[in-house]
């Protein structure tokens, strides 16, 4: 058993607070590689944020577990060495799907948890969250649980529509679970495919897909039910364009990939929203990258050749998304 303080990490507990008090949200960026911990690591220290590096069970499986964490732990320390004082990273399981998955987590240096219960029915989600939390909090680990659907595929479940969060559950589900944070469902979902062409319109100058608003009312009912509890929003990659469009300029095909306006995240932040989970925009922004340089070289083979601009377009996709989205930037608690 190794507790995350001894790593050097902190809980989600104290930034989540100051996140919800100060209107602004934390970044939860997904990892399974060095390049993409390094320029993690970069922003964050960069913009003086606080950040979250999630793993999820597809991570673990990728790069390997024990790999991770310790990952995690030279985290820190590069952050550290970058010049930040007093970093605020957490490592947190993306999307634990069971107990004893959580508890390997925390046994092994986690700082904060999922346990997703979305899909099972309300009374099971409470009771294997209400496990898990009970676990975790004898450690001091954060836990984030989930009520309602995304749509897409969410933890080998595939769900055709999403089913919103219903606001008349939250306070229910959080009292008897005593969850540290909820991911709810408000129109989000998982990958670079969020909505069909036909839930869209188009811009008729662009020819663009246009995604229909998320539901801000329902995230507005839940914040009236639970003043100041954090919420989470998974699926919230907003799949930029112009890396979209150099995927298939160089031989890739991801035909109308839409994500979420970034407006949309914008306003979120300024809730009681205080944790955004990206993913696929990073996965984007790699393989952008990639697919230029090794198009434009097509004589190099070095890989250091080809990561090197891919983590760099990773770093500027996270200072943009802490910066000019989630306004995280500035908001280390201990300075
Ligand atoms: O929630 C999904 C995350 O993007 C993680 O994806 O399970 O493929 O690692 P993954
Ligand atoms: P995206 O696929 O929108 O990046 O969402 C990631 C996520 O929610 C991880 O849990
Ligand atoms: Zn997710």
């Amino acid at each position: 058993m190794v507790s995350y303080k001894e790593l050097g990490l902190v809980n989600t507990r104290a930034m989540f607070a100051a996140a919800v008090k100060g209107g602004y949200a934390i970044p939860a960026f997904n990892f399974n590689t060095m390049e993409q911990m390094q320029a993690i690591v970069q922003a964050a220290v960069e913009t003086k944020s606080p950040v979250i590096m999630q793993v999820s069970k597809g991570a673990r499986n990728y790069a390997n577990a024990t790999i991770l964490r310790y990952m995690a732990q030279g985290a820190v320390e590069y952050a550290k060495e970058l010049g930040c004082a007093h970093p605020e990273i957490v490592l947190h399981l993306d999307h634990g799907d069971s107990f004893e998955l959580c508890k390997d987590c925390i046994d092994m240096g986690f700082s904060s948890v999922m346990i997703d219960g979305s899909a099972l029915p309300y009374e099971e989600n409470i009771a294997l969250t209400k496990k898990v939390v009970e676990y975790a909090h004898k450690y001091d680990v954060t836990v984030e649980a989930e009520l309602g659907v995304l749509a897409g595929v969410e933890d080998e479940v595939a769900s055709e529509v999403s089913h919103y969060t219903k606001p008349e559950e939250v306070i229910d589900f959080a009292t008897r679970t005593g969850c540290d944070s909820l991911a709810i469902s408000i129109g989000t979902s998982h990958g670079a495919y969020k909505f069909k062409p036909e839930q869209c319109t188009r811009d008729p100058k662009t020819g663009k897909l246009v995604p229909p608003p998320l539901a801000f009312d329902v995230l507005h009912e839940i914040e009236k039910k639970l003043p100041g509890f954090p919420i989470v929003l998974h699926g919230s990659s907003s799949v930029p364009q112009e890396e979209v469009d150099t995927i298939n300029a160089y031989g890739g095909k991801l035909p109308d990939a839409v994500g979420i306006p970034e407006e949309q995240l914008r306003e979120a932040s300024k809730s009681a929203v205080c944790k955004i989970n990206i993913d696929s925009d990073s996965r984007l922004a790699m393989t952008a990258a990639v697919r230029k340089y090794l198009a434009e070289n097509p004589s190099h083979f070095d890989p250091r050749q080809y990561l090197k601009p891919a983590r760099e377009n990773m770093k500027k996709m996270y200072i943009h998304k802490i910066v000019d989205v989630l306004g995280s930037n500035d908001k280390l608690l201990q300075k």
